[in-house]
């Protein structure tokens, strides 16, 4: 971190801060379509060390910066940022004790790619903010103001490994998920959600099916590999760099490669953190262009 965005982290002891994780869906099943148009979703979702970061500091009036790697592609989004809304949607469900507040957003994933940036960022906008303000809210009430500001912010408050059905709003901690050594690479190129969906030619694909006492690296691994992301095809089709970020991934030693979310950011499970990052090099080397982190996922038991 550079000293310019530490200080917006250090500034007063009365601030908080949060971790806003990476969100990778190691599987991602459509099931079915509602009848608002949303989809029926079985995903398997776990959580990265690396994430953007977000401080929470008293002010005078509300305020709102940005610092970091992808910062200045948010600048001037000021209306439609999902930090805002979180925080309005929160002061509005709080009343009058909910004071101004400055919040810092350092923004180091990328926009638009699949591992839940924007979600991250507005799950921990309510965790922070209800600590910043000293308050809290019944579990429910929390779940539902999350999925009023998208279908991946309830699996976000949560941040740590889960099965998530429904919109993604009907959730199940699973603790016996293993962390895992991971690269995650992306092209940056944004896809859009909706239009992901709207080409995804089949609605009504088989359900994930995960055997009870899954355990050891190995055996869910084995598990994961036999699921898919049914989301792939079509992202494919809007970027089809993903096709060759996965041929990357296995060239450069994953045990298992697939797309996150609605893409495009990939990911590869690999034996080790040293073999992750040795990975992550020669990728980077190879596409100095692309986004390219070495993380450890965190574990079920965390
Ligand atoms: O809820 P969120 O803002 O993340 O969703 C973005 C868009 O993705 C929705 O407007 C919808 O078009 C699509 N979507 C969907 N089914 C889901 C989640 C999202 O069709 N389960």
């Amino acid at each position: 971190m550079s000293s310019e965005n530490r200080s917006h982290f250090s500034a007063s002891c009365s601030g908080v801060t949060e971790e806003a994780r990476a969100k990778i869906n190691l599987a991602l099943h459509v099931t079915g379509q509602r009848a608002d148009g949303y989809h029926l979703l079985d995903m398997l979702v776990t959580f990265a060390e690396c994430g953007d970061r977000l401080g929470f500091l008293p002010a005078q009036a509300d305020a709102f910066t940005l610092s970091g790697p992808f910062g200045e592609t948010l600048a001037g989004d000021s209306g439609t940022n999902l930090v805002l809304r979180a925080r309005d949607l929160l002061r509005e469900t709080l009343g009058a004790l909910a004071f101004p507040v400055h919040i810092h957003l350092q923004k180091n994933l990328p926009i638009a790619s699949g591992i839940g940036g924007g979600s991250a960022d507005a799950a921990a906008t309510l965790r922070g903010l209800m600590r910043l303000w000293g308050m809290s809210l019944p579990v429910e009430s929390l779940s539902s103001l999350a999925l009023k500001l998208g279908a991946d912010v309830p699996m976000c408050l949560e941040s740590r490994p889960l099965i998530a059905r429904g919109i993604g709003e009907r959730i199940e901690a699973v603790p016996q998920l293993p962390a895992f050594a991971m690269v995650l690479a992306n092209p940056l190129k944004g896809v859009s959600t909706p239009e992901v969906f709207r080409r995804l030619a089949a609605k009504n694909n088989p359900a994930l099916h995960l055997a009870p006492g899954l355990s050891g690296t190995s055996g869910w691994l084995t598990a994961i590999g036999s699921a898919r992301n049914d989301l792939e095809a079509p992202a494919r089709e809007l970027v089809p760099e993903i096709t060759v970020i996965l041929q990357m991934l296995r060239a450069h030693g994953a045990l298992i490669t697939r797309m996150s979310g609605s893409g495009a950011t990939c990911f590869g499970v690999f034996t080790s953190m040293a073999a992750a990052q040795e990975a992550a090099s020669a990728l980077h080397g190879e596409r100095p262009d692309w986004y390219v982190q070495a993380t450890e996922t965190v574990s079920g038991g965390m």
